[in-house]
C-alpha cells in the first residue's frame, strides 16, 4: 500500500460532536474536553461555530468556550464561520483558524446556511479577505460530497468545482465531507480524484460521518491517493443537524487506531485520547461510540 508517513488527525467532536446533541452541554463540560484533548497531542481541534443561535443553540456559548480553555501554544482552535457576523466574533473571541463551510448540493446549502452555492461564496468571500488580511488561517469545508439528505447522488464534478473556487478564495486546507455517510471506498476514491484535478491533494482533507459503517474504509481508501489529513470525532459523537439521520463522525479513537496498527505517525496518544472521550461520555450518560475506545477500556 502506498500510505503517508504522517497524518494530521483534526479534531471536531466540540463542535461536529456537540452541535447535534439534544441536551445543552454546559461551557464547563466543553472547556473540560478541549483541555483534555489538548493534552492527548491532537494539534488541531475545532472548538465551536460562531452561526445563529436560534439555527444552532448548542454552540451559542462558543465564545465563553473560547474565552475557558487553556491555550496550547502549539494547538490551533478553528472555529466555524458562515458570514462577516460570524467572523467578527471569531476574531474578538482570538481564533487563529476559522472554516467557512459550503456544499455540493444546492438544497443541502439552502436548508444548512439558508443561501443558493452562488450566495453562499459571496458570502465567504470577504470573510476570507479579512481573514487573510487579518493573518487568520482559512480552511473550507464542502458538505454532501458523496450524497445528500434531500437531492441523493451528488456529482464529482460539483464538489471539484465548489473546492475549487474555496481554494481560489484562499483556503489553505479544504476538507471534502461526506456529511450523512452514505459514501463507499471506489467512489470516495472517484470523488477525490476529481477535486485533486483542481486543489492540490496535501491541502485535501477527509471528514466521514459512519452512518453505514463505511468511514474506516473510505479513509483507507483516500489515504491511498495521498490524502494527509483526517477529521474525527472523539467518541464518535456527532451528527449534523440539517441531514437528519446522519450519525456521528468516524471516532478518532477508530481512526488513531488504524493508523497506530499502518505505521502512520499522528504524535496523538490513543490511551489519553481514549480516556478524554470515556471522562466526556459520562458527562453525556452514555459510553463512547468507538469500537476501539470500548475494546481498549474492557482488556484493562
Ligand atoms: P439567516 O437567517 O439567513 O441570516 O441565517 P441573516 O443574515 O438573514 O440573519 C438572521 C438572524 O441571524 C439575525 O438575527 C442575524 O443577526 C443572525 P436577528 O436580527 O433575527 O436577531 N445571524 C447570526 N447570529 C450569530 N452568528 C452569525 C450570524 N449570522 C446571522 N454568524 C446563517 C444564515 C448562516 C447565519 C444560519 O443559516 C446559520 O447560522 N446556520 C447554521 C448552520 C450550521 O451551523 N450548520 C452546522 C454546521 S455545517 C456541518 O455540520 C457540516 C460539516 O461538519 C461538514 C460535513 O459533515 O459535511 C462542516
Ligand atoms: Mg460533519
Amino acid at each position: 500500500m502506498n500510505l503517508p508517513e504522517r497524518v494530521k488527525i483534526v479534531e471536531v467532536g466540540p463542535r461536529d460532536g456537540l452541535q447535534n446533541e439534544a441536551d445543552i452541554v454546559p461551557a464547563a463540560v466543553k472547556i473540560d474536553l478541549i483541555d483534555r484533548l489538548s493534552g492527548t497531542g491532537l494539534r488541531t481541534i475545532e472548538a465551536g461555530a460562531f452561526v445563529s443561535p436560534k439555527w444552532v443553540p448548542q454552540m451559542a456559548d462558543s465564545a465563553e468556550v473560547l474565552a475557558g480553555i487553556s491555550r496550547a501554544p502549539d494547538v490551533a482552535y478553528p472555529v466555524l464561520v458562515p458570514n462577516m457576523k460570524g467572523y467578527e466574533a471569531a476574531r474578538a473571541a482570538k481564533v487563529a483558524e476559522i472554516a467557512v463551510f459550503g456544499a455540493a448540493s444546492e438544497t443541502f446549502t439552502q436548508r444548512n446556511i439558508n443561501c443558493s452555492i452562488t450566495e453562499s461564496l459571496a458570502r465567504f468571500a470577504p470573510v476570507a479577505e479579512a481573514a487573510a488580511r487579518d493573518g487568520i488561517r482559512l480552511r473550507g469545508y464542502v458538505s454532501c460530497v458523496l450524497g445528500c439528505p434531500y437531492e441523493g447522488e451528488v456529482a464529482p464534478a460539483a464538489v471539484a468545482e465548489v473546492s475549487a473556487r474555496l481554494f481560489e478564495m484562499g483556503c489553505t486546507e479544504i476538507s471534502l465531507g461526506d456529511t450523512i455517510g452514505v459514501g463507499t471506498p471506489a467512489k470516495a476514491q472517484t470523488m477525490l480524484k476529481a477535486v485533486a484535478d483542481e486543489v492540490p491533494m496535501e491541502r485535501l482533507a477527509v471528514h466521514f460521518h459512519d452512518t453505514y459503517g463505511q468511514a474506516l474504509a473510505n479513509i483507507l481508501a483516500c489515504l491511498e491517493l495521498g490524502v494527509a489529513i483526517v477529521d474525527s470525532s472523539v467518541a464518535g459523537l456527532g451528527g449534523c443537524p440539517y441531514a437528519k439521520g446522519a450519525s456521528g463522525n468516524v471516532a478518532s479513537e477508530d481512526v488513531l487506531y488504524m493508523l497506530d496498527g499502518l505505521g502512520i505517525e499522528t504524535g496523538v496518544d490513543l490511551g489519553k485520547l481514549c480516556a478524554a472521550g470515556r471522562i466526556f461520555c459520562g458527562h453525556l450518560g452514555r459510553e463512547p461510540a468507538s469500537k476501539a475506545a470500548r475494546a481498549l477500556a474492557a482488556k484493562s
